[in-house]
């Protein structure tokens, strides 16, 4: 008997009761009360067996969310495939320095209605970055500092910009777009009429760089103004920092490691890894036949429920060749046409804090780049670092630097050798203040976009996503048989139809893919 079939008899059951309760005696009234007891036993452990585990593939926040919620239900029969050699995913905390950094997501992005924030909140003493454009230093390339008061005149006025664009009621077309626009008309305005035109822009293109950093977009003309004012932002701090701990301090939240070890659900035990999901068959039209995941190294297992986490840069390369059959054509059409971008970061560590002006905060290095110091990064194979947003400040850790960058030319960032990548900051550093500098004396960076279990950073509403009509929900659909039973569930950062791109995305579509699993079985 199938599970569902338990759920008709059982509600046919509740039903008949409703229907007799005014008239049973209390003899009967037990009698029948200990039949439910019974029916619900059976109606219970047949959900827990389930003939067959549930598979996800992918030990991610979405996986470890996923799996938390399922326990939280009594359902233990999970196993987790995970590609890489360990858990994490796009959370990559690693020791550096005197402290553990992050190569993947570093920030939590907001308190109000940040599930990551409010599942540790008063449990952890949070650090922050002092996100102030204010703070950044600004540098022409050429080693001539220009005049900074009017460079916070541009900023002021060109991040309010983009602030506004944010609440803007149904904007068409692309944040670059509107922002040309916008920033056209604050030309003329008095604040930034005396500003050397060369310098302004100069600064716009830093600041298009900047938010092609933040967003992981090749460029802000890609962005579509409306999908992005449909997405939510959790207010608050939008830097908050896990200190020298990494943000794989959550994961003990989310096992509830933390904060008492006694509650502890073992989710690491169900994690193997080094297995590459290479297939998933699933038969819709079959509501007694599993689905068959295959792993590149042939061994294979059998599923009720799969829950898949990879990233979209995961679905838009391998959609074809991991799903038999093919996806449904609105779900496809979505994998091709919404956003994914990526980002990278190099980390370096030197003797002394070169960049700390006595009584002044300071938060970053940012770049004006002349056109002949372009012309030279090409003609001299640094190209990529033209991509760079800024070298910032790391929280509680005094002696390193943090390049960011964005943008198109990470293929050429990601392939270069350790030693390169520290002569080009270097080079930038150098030329950019105008002075020779110590070496630093230890680097690690990121490899996101040359890793095939990742393909890029994070996702972002793109101009074709727009076009298209399709959203993340579109991805995150999930396919049932002919039972309703969902069989084939889509969790991940960009399945979330709020937050996507962010790390609190990540863990609210694990709960909603587990949640949908639980559900049918209620
Ligand atoms: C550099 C960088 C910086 C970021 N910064 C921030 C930040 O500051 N704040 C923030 O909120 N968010 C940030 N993010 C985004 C955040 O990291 C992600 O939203 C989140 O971690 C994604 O989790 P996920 O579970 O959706 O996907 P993932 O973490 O990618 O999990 C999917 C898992 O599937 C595995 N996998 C892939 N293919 C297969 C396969 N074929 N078989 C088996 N397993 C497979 C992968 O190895 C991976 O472990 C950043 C991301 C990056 C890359
Ligand atoms: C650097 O470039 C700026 C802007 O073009 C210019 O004003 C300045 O003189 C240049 N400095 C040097 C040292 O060449
Ligand atoms: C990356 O650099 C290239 C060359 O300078 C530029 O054309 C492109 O717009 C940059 N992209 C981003 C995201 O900064």
């Amino acid at each position: 008997m199938g599970i569902t079939q338990y759920k008709e008899v059982f509600g046919l059951f509740l039903n008949h009761f409703k229907v007799c309760r005014g008239l049973v005696r209390t003899k009967r009234f037990i009698m029948w009360c200990g039949l439910a007891f019974v029916l619900c036993f059976l109606h219970l452990s047949s959900a827990l067996n389930m003939d067959g585990p549930i598979i996800i593939i992918g030990s991610g926040l979405s996986g470890f969310a996923a799996a938390r919620r399922l326990m939280d239900n009594d359902i233990t029969n999970i196993v987790i495939l995970e590609a890489e050699n360990r858990i994490g995913g796009r959370i990559n905390s690693v020791p550096f320095s005197d402290g553990i950094i992050d190569l993947g997501a570093q920030w939590v992005h907001g308190q109000k209605n940040n599930i990551i924030y409010e599942m540790t909140r008063n449990m952890f003493n949070f650090g922050t970055t002092p996100f102030e454009e204010l703070y950044s230093t600004f540098l022409l390339t050429n080693g001539t500092k220009p005049e900074q008061k009017d460079i916070r005149k541009i900023v002021d006025v060109a991040y309010k910009i983009l602030d506004d664009i944010d609440d803007l009621d149904d904007p068409q077309g692309s944040i670059g777009d509107i922002f040309n626009k916008k920033f056209e008309k604050a030309l003329k305005s008095s604040k930034l009429k005396n500003i050397e035109p060369k310098v302004i822009e100069l600064m716009k293109d830093n600041i298009q760089r900047n938010y092609n950093g933040y967003m992981a977009t090749n460029s802000w003309f890609d962005v579509s103004a409306k999908i992005n004012s449909e997405e939510g932002k959790a207010s608050g701090n939008q830097y908050l920092t896990w200190k020298k701990k990494g943000y794989k301090t959550f994961f003990d939240f989310l096992t509830k490691k933390a904060p008492n070890p006694a509650q502890y659900l073992n989710i690491e035990s169900k994690v193997q890894l080094n297995k590459k999901v290479t297939n998933i068959k699933y038969n819709p039209k079959d509501e007694t036949s599993n689905v068959a995941v295959t792993c590149s190294d042939g061994s294979t297992y059998s599923a009720k429920h799969v829950i898949f986490t990879p990233s979209l840069g995961v679905l838009k390369k391998y959609h074809e060749s991991l799903f038999t059959p093919a996806l449904p054509d609105q779900k496809i059409l979505a994998i091709k046409n919404y956003g994914f971008g990526t980002v990278g970061k190099v980390f370096l560590e030197f003797d002394q804090p070169f960049w700390k002006e006595q009584g002044k905060p300071f938060l970053a290095y940012e770049f004006l780049w002349l056109d002949s110091d372009i012309k030279e990064a090409i003609a001299t194979n640094r190209e990529w670092m033209t991509n760079i947003t800024g070298i910032y400040i790391v929280d509680q850790f005094p002696n390193l630097l943090e390049v960011f960058l964005g943008g198109s030319n990470l293929n050429e960032f990601e392939t270069s050798s350790d030693s390169k990548i520290i002569d080009d900051c270097m080079w930038l550093l150098e030329k950019s203040l105008a002075k020779t500098l110590p070496k630093p004396k230890s680097m690690i960076r990121t490899k996101w976009l040359t890793n095939e279990n990742f393909l890029g950073a994070y996702s972002y509403g793109s101009i074709d996503a727009d076009k298209a009509n399709v959203r993340p929900k579109d991805i995150a659909e999930s396919i049932k048989n002919v039972d309703e039973a969902p069989i084939l569930l889509f969790a991940g950062e960009a399945t979330d139809d709020r937050y996507p791109s962010m790390a609190h995305g990540a863990v609210r579509s694990g709960f909603r893919a587990a949640d949908e699993i639980v559900d049918f079985y209620d």
